[in-house]
């Protein structure tokens, strides 16, 4: 194997520098920059090396277009779920605003990863001064996720079915060195599952072959200065994931 210059301690500072970024510059990315990253992210491991991914890259008109589509269909559901029974009859009639998702998206976590996620959703209000409570303050942060959260480039995940949980976990191999690629880059990116919520809204934009799911999205773009940007979530001890012996 080929040896690597770089210091284990040089590599611990860098994974742990890297953060979800939430709040982007609107500078576009070259073009050669998102190509050296994808490179990169292609030298992640793959069962038997069949890479079971496809993606799709949104800039331009194409990343506003989805975007606008994203933000109607959210704001929809919302203005829906507020208008009570009769907001909700309309929506399971017309279907739009529904989650048109490949993937079952929100499923209620049990136990300690109740804990975990709570915490970490309050810890990102509490850094963005969104009350408790405080409805259209969440909804506005929410809604944020659907702008890509200004970032200029919107990358969606696509997996072979026929691979179950494996292509799942092969595509979030190559996002991790996508995420750690695009940081060296001085990019920044935010995994997010709630990208996947309207899959169809995603195809309208690319041509995706029947087989191909829509597993979950990405923002890529240059990290502003934003308050939201400064919060990182909390590093769990490795405690908290060893099982113990019998
Ligand atoms: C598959 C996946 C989906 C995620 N979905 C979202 C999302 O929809 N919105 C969001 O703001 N963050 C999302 N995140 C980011 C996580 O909240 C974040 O990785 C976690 O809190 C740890 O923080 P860090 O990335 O800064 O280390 C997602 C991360 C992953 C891996």
């Amino acid at each position: 194997m080929p040896k690597s210059n770089l210091t284990a301690a040089q590599f611990s500072k860098f994974a742990a520098s890297r953060r979800s970024v939430r709040d982007f510059l609107p500078t576009p990315v070259p073009q050669e920059i998102i190509d050296e990253i994808l490179t990169d992210a292609m030298t992640a491991p793959s069962w038997s090396n069949t890479r079971p991914y496809m993606v799709a890259i949104a800039t331009g008109e194409r990343r506003d277009r989805i975007s606008a589509e994203l933000v109607k269909r959210f704001d929809a559901g919302n203005a829906a779920r507020r208008k009570g029974w009769r907001g909700k009859l309309k929506m399971a009639l017309t279907g739009y605003g529904l989650p048109k998702s490949d993937f079952r998206i929100w499923r209620p976590y049990p136990g300690v990863l109740k804990e975990r996620s709570y915490r970490v959703g309050a810890g990102l209000y509490n850094a963005i001064g969104v009350q408790r409570g405080d409805a259209a303050g969440r909804d506005a942060s929410m809604r944020r996720n659907f702008e890509f959260f200004g970032a200029p480039v919107a990358l969606f995940f696509f997996v072979h079915k026929a691979l179950g949980e494996y292509s799942v976990s092969d595509v979030s191999l190559f996002n991790q060195n996508l995420m750690l690629s695009a940081h060296a880059h001085g990019l920044g990116t935010c995994a997010q599952g709630v990208l996947g919520l309207w899959a169809d809204a995603v195809r309208e934009e690319f041509a995706v072959p029947a087989e191909y799911k829509l597993v979950y999205g990405m923002s890529l773009g240059y990290p502003s200065e934003h308050v939201v940007n400064q919060f990182g979530a909390e590093r769990l001890p490795i405690a908290d994931i060893l099982l113990p012996t019998k």
